[in-house]
């Protein structure tokens, strides 16, 4: 069965602009946020708190999250990789963050330069700050089928990262096929795997679309029952760690099979493409999204 109601996680703000290499205007990205709000999103993840030396796209996070403070019912979570991200975050008004692990060693050294231990001692440190400061905490865990550098990802590795998450106190933890290699054929055993150490409605899904396969992966992970799922306007995006991976799934391509399938997101799709559209025009590209690219031509 399917969900009736899917969540979905807008990630281009972060996850989309901290791979482009010309960086955005801090006045761009408020607009765009704006934009994707004004569209339905109940979830936009706004920017990063991390070292501006390894991620200067998100270096004026600061100065973005304080310029999009909307209604209580809109949810705007930030990266934080250690204490000293949460604490700048929750100064500048951050009322949710993300905690990102990796379910392979060698990615976590890549991304956050520690060992997968180490980086779930330091996110204790910030779920034990969040609880005291009544901050939602997200957890991901990255390559959840297949590392840049290691290839395959077990199952297993991924139950236990995603655990440790859900059990320091995450609210919701987010499965992420970081360079996108991910079929069907390994993420329903993946899913299983975590499923059967973390509750279905905790979970959410976040794929990236190198080899065309996310929409499948959602699908089959909808039919699992995840109903959070995170995406991309116009499938801005990359990791800058993870050579050759693109962008994560469209926004507009997610919105329009959840339609589709009769799934309620609340979400209006001609808004979504005007923030597609003008997130485009200033980097001065073509949409990611097959659903935009074919309703602008009608
Ligand atoms: P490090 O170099 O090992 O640590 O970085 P450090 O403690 O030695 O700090 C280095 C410098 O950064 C120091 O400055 C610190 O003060 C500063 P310096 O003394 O050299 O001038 N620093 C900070 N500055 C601002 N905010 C902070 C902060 N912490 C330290 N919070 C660190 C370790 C984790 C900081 C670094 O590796 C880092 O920032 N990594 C983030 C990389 C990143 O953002 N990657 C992309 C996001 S993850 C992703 O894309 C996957 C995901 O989308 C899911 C999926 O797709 O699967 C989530
Ligand atoms: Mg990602």
């Amino acid at each position: 069965d399917l969900p009736r109601f899917v969540k979905v996680v807008e990630v281009g703000p972060r996850d989309g602009l901290q791979n482009e290499k010309n960086i955005v205007p801090t006045s761009v990205k408020i607009e765009l946020i704006h934009k994707l709000v004004a569209s339905g999103l109940s979830v936009v993840e706004a920017t990063s708190f991390v070292s501006p030396k390894w991620v200067p796209q998100l270096a004026d996070a600061k100065d973005v999250l304080e310029g999009v403070q909307y209604a209580p019912d809109v949810r705007l979570p930030v990266l934080t990789p250690n204490l000293r991200g949460f604490e700048a975050a929750v100064a500048a008004g951050a009322k949710e963050v993300a905690v990102f692990a990796s379910a392979s060693e060698s990615f976590s050294k890549s991304n956050i330069n520690c060992t997968i231990e180490e980086s779930l001692v330091r996110y204790r440190d910030v779920t034990s700050a969040a609880k005291k400061h009544g901050v939602r905490v997200r957890g991901y865990v990255s390559c959840v089928v297949g590392c840049p550098v290691e290839g395959a990802v077990h199952p297993s590795k991924v139950a236990y990262v995603a655990k440790e998450l859900y059990d320091m106190g995450c609210a919701e933890i987010s499965l992420g096929d970081t360079i996108g290699v991910g079929t069907p054929g390994r993420v329903v055993p993946m899913l299983e795997a975590v499923m059967s150490v973390v509750p279905v409605d905790k979970l959410a899904v976040h794929f990236h679309d190198t080899y065309g396969q996310a929409l499948a992966n959602i699908l089959v992970s909808l039919q699992m029952g995840v109903s959070i799922v995170d995406s991309s306007v116009s499938g801005l995006g990359g990791c800058p760690y993870a050579k050759g991976a693109t962008g994560n799934v469209a926004t507009e391509d997610v919105v329009y099979m959840l339609h589709g399938l009769g799934i309620e997101t609340n979400i209006n799709l001609g808004k979504l493409m005007d923030a597609g559209d003008y997130i485009c025009k200033h980097l001065n590209r073509t949409s990611g999204s097959k659903t935009a690219t074919a309703l602008c031509k009608l």
